[in-house]
This record gives C-alpha cells, sequence and structure tokens, in this order.
C-alpha cells in the first residue's frame, strides 16, 4: 500500500490544483466508455472525483480500466487537470477538475453487486442488512453516520462545558427495573447465575450521586428484550444523564440547552426556547397523546354541550355511563374526505377500541352529511363555539374518556400525515409533564410505575398518596418532538421511607427490593443528595433530524424487525461445548428447528 497511498482523498481536488500529480485511492462508482475513453467516478468518504482513462493512454492501463467493475477499491495516480469547457459540474465539490490517470491499481476487486450503492432505492431491507458494508456506502447511510457522530459531539462538548462528567457504567449487572424484559448473561464461574445487560444506568447514576458525581452523563448502549419496532431496537443508545441539588427545571433547562447546541452545530437549525410544557392531562385531553405532534392544531374540544339537546343516542349514554364526548375539527377536509375516507378514519378509531366515529361536514348554511340531522338547530352555534369554518371536516368521538381520547388521537396523527401537515424540516419540541406516578394494571388490578419507581410522587401528594394512587402526579417528565418520545426523566426519591411506601402501593414485596436493588436503598441511608435526571433516546433523536422513519436507518448494524442480524446472523445456536462449560441445557419444542 505504501507506493500509491493516498495523498489527496476524494472531494478535495480543486480549480486551484490543476498540474498537480496525486493519488487518489477509493470505490469505482460509475465506469463509462465513451468511445474508448474511460470516464470514472471514484468514491470515497469524502466524495467523488472524476478520473479519466484517454485513448492515448498506454495498452495495460486501458486494459485495467475496461475490466473495473462497480466497487473495485483501487489506486489511481494522475494529474490535475481542468475539465473542459461544458463539462463542468456545478453540483459537484470537485466538479471543475478531473484526474488524467497515469497509473491504476486495483487494490482488491468486489463481486457483482446485491444492489446498486450509488442510490437510496427501495431494496429490500433484509437485504440491506446483509451487506450492510454496501449499504454503509450510500451517501444516505454515510450521511447518517456522520450525523450520529456530529450530533454526539455536540452533546458531550455541551455537558463538558457544563460540568458534567462522563462515566461508564457495567453492562454486565444485576437486573434493572425499567418494565422490559431483561437480556441474561450466565455466569461460567458462578454456574446457575446470571448477569443481566442493562435496560438503562439508572439504578449506577443514582448511585453516582450517592458518591458526589454531581453531574454524570453518558452515551450508553441498552438492552430490552422487547419487540422491535419503526423506534425501538433491541439494543439502543441513550444519552443518559443525572444532576444532583437539582430540580426539575433545573434538567428541562439542562436538556433544552443541549438540544439547541446539538441541533444548531449539526443542522443549523435554531430551536426557540423555552419548549411549551403541558401537562399529561393537558396532552391527552387536547391531543390524545401523551407524545403530541405540535407541527399542526387540531385540538379536541369539548362536545358534551351539544349532546343532551339532541336526539343522537349513542353520545347520550356515552355522557351517561360518565363518558367524554370529543370534536375535532379538521381544517378544509370536508370536500376531501368521502364516506370512504372517513371510513378509514373510523379503521384507525376502531383499532384503538372506540366503537365507530361520527362526522359531519361544515357546509354554506349549516352542517351536512354524517350525523348533522341530529344537530340542525344547534349548528350555528356549533360552527361557532367550535370555530369551524365552511369547508371544514368535524369529527366526533364518544366513549370512555381514555378510549376517547386515545383512538381521535390516533386519527388526529394519521390526518396530520395524510394532509401534509407533518413537514420534516419542522422541529417542535415540547415537555409533558405531571404524569401519573402510577398506573392501574387493568388485567391484574394491580398498580404499577408508571415510569420506574424511583420517581418522586409531587409533593402536594406525599401525605396522601396511599388514598388514590391513581390520582398521584410523579415529578415526571418527557421531552416530545414532532410526535416522537425523546426522552423521559424524574426528580428521584432519594428518601428510603418514601421509597418504602411507594415499593407498597405497586405491591413489591420488600424482600424482593431487598435482594433486587437493595444496594441502592443501602446507598440511600448513607446521605444520598437530592438528585433528579433523564434520558434522551439518542437513535431517536437522530432518526428525526435525519427525516428518517425508523432508527435502523441511523444505526450503523441495527436488527431486522424479527431481532436478527442478517449480516451476521445472531443470534446464533452455540455448541454443546459452550453450553456445558456454563451448566446450561437447551429445551427444546418439538416444533423449533435443530440446532
Ligand atoms: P425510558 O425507558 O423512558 O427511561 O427511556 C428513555 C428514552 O430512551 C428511548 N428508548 C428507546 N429507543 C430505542 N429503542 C428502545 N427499545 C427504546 N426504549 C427507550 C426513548 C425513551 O424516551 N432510566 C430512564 C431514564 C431516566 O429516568 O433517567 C429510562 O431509561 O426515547
Amino acid at each position: 500500500m505504501e507506493k500509491n497511498r493516498r495523498t489527496i482523498n476524494c472531494g478535495q481536488l480543486t480549480i486551484d490544483d490543476v498540474g498537480k500529480t496525486v493519488t487518489l485511492n477509493g470505490w469505482i462508482h460509475r465506469n463509462r466508455d465513451h468511445g474508448g475513453v474511460h470516464f470514472i467516478n471514484l468514491r470515497d468518504r469524502y466524495g467523488i472525483t472524476q478520473i479519466v482513462i484517454d485513448e492515448e493512454a498506454s495498452e495495460e492501463l486501458r486494459n485495467t480500466a475496461s475490466e473495473l467493475k462497480m466497487e473495485f477499491c483501487v489506486a489511481a495516480v494522475g494529474t490535475v487537470r481542468a475539465r473542459p469547457e461544458g463539462m463542468v459540474n456545478k453540483d459537484m465539490a470537485t466538479g471543475e477538475v478531473e484526474l488524467a490517470v497515469l497509473d491504476l491499481e486495483v487494490l482488491n476487486s468486489c463481486l457483482p453487486l446485491p444492489f446498486m450503492v450509488d442510490s437510496e432505492d427501495e431494496v429490500n431491507e433484509n437485504l440491506r442488512l446483509k451487506y450492510r458494508y454496501l449499504h454503509l456506502r450510500t451517501q444516505g447511510m454515510r450521511d447518517r453516520i456522520k450525523m450520529r457522530h456530529d450530533a454526539t459531539w455536540a452533546v458531550r462538548n455541551y455537558l463538558t462545558d457544563k460540568g458534567f462528567w462522563e462515566v461508564e457504567t457495567p453492562t454486565l449487572i444485576k437486573s434493572t427495573p425499567e418494565g422490559a424484559r431483561d437480556y441474561l448473561v450466565p455466569s461460567r464461574v458462578n454456574p446457575g447465575r446470571f448477569y443481566a445487560l442493562p435496560q438503562s444506568p439508572q439504578l449506577y447514576k443514582q448511585i453516582l450521586m450517592a458518591g458526589g458525581t454531581d453531574r454524570y452523563y453518558q452515551i450508553a448502549r441498552c438492552y430490552r428484550d422487547e419487540d422491535a419496532r419503526g423506534d425501538r431496537q433491541p439494543e439502543f443508545t441513550q444519552i443518559d444523564l443525572e444532576m444532583s441539588f437539582a430540580s426539575r427545571d433545573d434538567v428541562l433547562e439542562t436538556v433544552e440547552g443541549m438540544m439547541v447546541k446539538t441541533f444548531k452545530d449539526v443542522l443549523d437549525v435554531d430551536v426557540p426556547t423555552p419548549f411549551p410544557r403541558l401537562s399529561w392531562q393537558e396532552a391527552m385531553e387536547s391531543y390524545g397523546s401523551d407524545k403530541p405532534d405540535l407541527r399542526f392544531d387540531m385540538k379536541f374540544q369539548d362536545f358534551a354541550p351539544f349532546v343532551p339537546n339532541s336526539e343522537f343516542g349513542v353520545f347520550k349514554s356515552v355522557l351517561e355511563s360518565g363518558g367524554t364526548v370529543k370534536a375535532m375539527v379538521v381544517p378544509a377536509a370536508a370536500e376531501a374526505y368521502s364516506r370512504k375516507k372517513i371510513s378509514e378514519l373510523e379503521d384507525v378509531a376502531k383499532s384503538r377500541g372506540a366503537r365507530g366515529l361520527a362526522w359531519m361536514k361544515v357546509g354554506a348554511e349549516g352542517l351536512d352529511g354524517g350525523v348533522s340531522k341530529f344537530y340542525t338547530e344547534q349548528a350555528a352555534s356549533i360552527k361557532d363555539n367550535l370555530n369551524a369554518k365552511e369547508g371544514d371536516l368535524i369529527l366526533l368521538m364518544g366513549s370512555d374518556w381514555k378510549t376517547a381520547v386515545t383512538s381521535l388521537g390516533a386519527v388526529r396523527v394519521k390526518l396530520g400525515a395524510d394532509l401534509g401537515m407533518t413537514k420534516p424540516d419542522e422541529f417542535k419540541f415540547c415537555w409533558v409533564i405531571d404524569f401519573p406516578l402510577f398506573e392501574k394494571n387493568e388485567e391484574t388490578g394491580n398498580w404499577e410505575p408508571a415510569h420506574h419507581m424511583f420517581s418522586m410522587p409531587q409533593e402536594r401528594f406525599l401525605d396522601t398518596m396511599e388514598e388514590n394512587p391513581g390520582e398521584v402526579l410523579g415529578d415526571l417528565y418527557d421531552m416530545v418532538l414532532n410526535g416522537n418520545e425523546l426522552a423521559s426523566g424524574s426528580v428521584r426519591i432519594h428518601d428510603p421511607a418514601i421509597q418504602s411506601r411507594v415499593f407498597d402501593i405497586v405491591g413489591f414485596p420488600k424482600k424482593e427490593a431487598e435482594e433486587r436493588f437493595g444496594f441502592l436503598l443501602e446507598a440511600f441511608r448513607y446521605g444520598a443528595p437530592p438528585h433528579a435526571g433523564l434520558a434522551v433516546g439518542f437513535d431517536r433523536m437522530v432518526m428525526v433530524m435525519a427525516r428518517m422513519d425508523t432508527i435502523r436507518d441511523v444505526i450503523a448494524f441495527p436488527k431486522n424487525t424479527q431481532g436478527i442480524s442478517p449480516m451476521d446472523n445472531s443470534p446464533s445456536h452455540v455448541d454443546k461445548d459452550q453450553l456445558a462449560d456454563l451448566k446450561l441445557a437447551i429445551i427444546r419444542d418439538k416444533q423449533e428447528d435443530p440446532a
């Protein structure tokens, strides 16, 4: 390699370099033979340079050029010259010059390609994942991997400036209670015992606070045994942070600053602060979601006042049984939304448990279609109160509160996308605060922590939280961007007595608590400071920044939706000897594939 080592990269040459002799290393991006002249686009991470093998070149050189296939890895030595008039490519950084090749060495050949690397064409995703090294050569992946790097860099700089230390926490640990299943790692030296891979560094960062670290962060890898989806991977990355002697607002302000710096440095986008704050209740009431997309409005409105004076029985009985009737005005959608298209919206609502979706359209005179005949007399007042205009579509949902808001919320999200209101270039952040601390598990009837068990109840609920756990609000917060939950955090419990009461409410046996995280409870008994923190889903953040729909597109080596990596085929079977070393045996179902 010494001989034809590059002296410059493929994105660097300009008109000022004309006359120089340089060596480029890279891949054959395109090879066109124009009547014996080879125009080759040579590509590396930095860009593309056109290299030319002229008709007058030696036969050997021309032969080598005609054998070059896509993605061969080559070294080219040549003289930089200006492109002839009319051949200048303004869209290319190196578009004013080309390299007249004097010598060409094939560093490595390439098998026929399973897909073209110069386009982002729809290629079967498993194929892209199997040949990830080829997909990583596409401009899109290259740009996103760089964006990831740039974002980490911005975050590290920002947090370092604010006095945070990056501390690594172990990845072979005792299980963390984040609510998903743990990945387990058997211990050979302690047969029958297992480590868990961390679902997050939660317990360790709290112990760092007990250790006086004061301000901690980590670009941390987390592992959760849950089904992969567009925004979920079994292993993913968090910007995890924790602050001592800090209040909720200290955390929110710090993280807002981090977002401002990251979006500015990486995208040159100015993110306005402070981010709007919505209580969980408000977010659910107005948008039917705890991660509302604020790029468009379409807030829900109360339709209950119009129900009693109408003959529409469905809504009456909803209200009588303590339910909710909500209206959503879809601007200028009356014409575009035929019965058929409305029934597609209804299907979305039904998939979230609603029985149906009622509608009416605002006409020149009054209300038309759907359930409008039940509201003829109230038409003017409905239009006025809902601020609906001619040509608007009004959607109505009546059900128990939770089903009503969440199903209408799902319809709102679909409409946002269908009507082109979710512009990828707009970044609308908000905080959702004041979450309930506990949620009732409808199947078991038990109270469960809404976030995790270490979050602090708000002070006003402290004395009475056992009386009605469902009403207790926690000092919890989520950061939301364009309808994605980007981050989650809380003020933590640092008082062992409060912690113990929370365990009792969620029915977590004291013995098990001691066994599983006695070490944390013990640490709290040694003067642990008040502390608060949060974790940003780093992959999700980069996904939104890169305007992509799945986090798989911003991770170098993701798993597919079945949790498999098609490139190395993990997870895989292991040798009997490996199992024997670990004193493990596999119990096989008959249907399963044999090892
Ligand atoms: P939480 O579980 O809400 O909180 O996770 C924080 C953020 O991490 C992202 N996230 C994921 N991203 C990709 N794939 C996944 N499977 C996945 N799961 C979560 C989300 C989420 O908002 N220890 C607490 C944080 C804290 O309280 O400080 C925690 O992990 O963007």
